[in-house]
């Protein structure tokens, strides 16, 4: 059957019974690229509750079982002195999302002197080409949208990382690791707090959490291992969420979402170090070779998930699921220039720290090749950033 006579099909059933055929369809695409049945077994769950049972758009609340064991220290051993002197520099970075926040700017989502995002960014014209006429208004609504859309992923992307701080902190072996991690716990709270203000109080709209992300979380949460919490958050999501508030740094000319990016990117390099920190001898000294193959294999299938698969289904779901097929919504998505490049440089900060953790042989090389992720393998990783330098290059790289 060709795709066109199977979006034909699709379009005569009711939305319901199209949407859960849609996500069986999707998972079984999403989990048949892994070759690994460690890998498989891994997200299987995951994706069964995220993608074909939606469980994160059900309503609250969203239970995940979760089966870590938390490890004590009583003998308090300063253990990590890398880890401690992050706890020292976490400390004294603090900042407070009620007052050191210039909320009284006032945003306009339809501001053209100072787009949230350029005009060409999202190319809604691509649509005409699949025959959805829009208006001026329609276009700025669609536009206004997909930042609102983008901006809600965060917020849900930063709850999980509440959550799996909070997890990390219990979990990890460091004691050095649980008093960094206290800070980490912290920030997090802090960016949800912002996110969430930013689209209530300037945006007025917040969307539901994209299934893709939400099978990531999950994953993450439930796994009892708890390297696999940190190469989950602390190295694959916090690193492309950094790549992409740096990504999203540069391109707005918001100030105060500009400046409300800045704070967070701080605190998100520090994240991602501490997790570079952990990982890195763990993985040298501590894991078989059949460990580390799986998890290899599983951060190359959570970086093509995040990069092939985050595609604004629910702005689709939104305004076009009665009258357009999903697969030219997602062609306008994966055509559309400024988010091609956006979905690409998000991994710029994430393939570094993967070869510094030791998970970018020449095996895994020749597969992010393939991907077109390469050209970031000889940037920095987390643990050669300054603050300075990350300043630096927010404000020059790609301005
Ligand atoms: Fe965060
Ligand atoms: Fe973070």
């Amino acid at each position: 059957m060709s795709p066109t006579t199977t979006d034909r099909v699709f379009q005569m059933l009711p939305t319901r019974v199209r949407n859960r055929l849609e996500g069986c369809i999707d998972a079984v695409d999403v989990l048949s690229e892994s070759r690994d049945p460690r890998v498989l077994r891994s997200l299987v769950p995951s994706g069964i509750r995220g993608l074909i049972l939606q469980r994160a758009k059900r309503g609250v609340p969203t239970l995940v079982p979760s089966h870590h064991s938390v490890h004590f220290d009583w003998s308090y051993p300063n253990d990590h002195p890398k880890m401690r002197e992050l706890y020292r520099r976490a400390k004294r970075a603090q900042w407070d999302a009620d007052t050191d926040v210039p909320w009284n700017v006032s945003v306009d989502p339809f501001d053209t002197d100072k787009p949230i995002l350029p005009d060409d960014y999202f190319e809604v014209e691509r649509l005409e080409e699949a025959r959805v006429p829009l208006s001026p208004h329609e276009k700025n609504q669609l536009r206004y949208s997909l930042v609102a859309w983008m901006l809600s992923q965060f917020l849900h992307g930063e709850q999980g990382a509440l959550v799996a701080a909070a997890q990390v902190t219990e979990a990890v072996p460091f004691f050095d690791g649980k008093l960094y991690g206290s800070t980490q716990v912290v920030d997090e709270g802090r960016h949800v707090e912002v996110f969430h203000r930013y689209l209530h109080e300037k945006l007025g709209k917040v969307y539901p959490i994209n299934d893709n992300l939400y099978v990531i979380i999950d994953a993450l949460v439930s796994d009892s291992r708890w390297d696999m919490k940190f190469l989950g958050m602390q190295i694959m999501v916090e690193g492309l969420a950094l790549g992409a508030f740096g990504a999203l740094y540069r391109m707005t000319q918001e100030p105060l979402l500009k400046y409300v990016l800045k704070r967070v990117i701080q605190d998100e390099a520090r994240h991602v170090h501490y997790g570079v920190l952990a990982l890195r001898d763990h993985f040298q000294n501590n894991l078989t070779d059949t460990e580390l193959r799986e998890r290899e294999d599983w951060a190359f299938e959570v970086a093509l998930l995040m990069r092939n698969r985050f595609m604004a289904d629910e702005v689709y779901e939104e305004f076009y699921a009665g009258s357009m097929p999903r697969s030219a919504w997602r062609e306008f998505v994966s055509k559309s220039k400024g988010m091609t490049e956006f979905r690409t440089v998000m991994f710029n900060r994430l393939v570094p720290n993967l070869r510094s953790i030791g998970l970018m042989p020449a095996r895994m090389r020749a597969k992010y090749s393939r991907a077109g992720l390469m050209r970031f393998y000889d940037g920095a990783s987390a643990d050669e950033l300054t603050d300075e330098r990350i300043l630096s290059e927010l404000d020059h790289v790609g301005a």
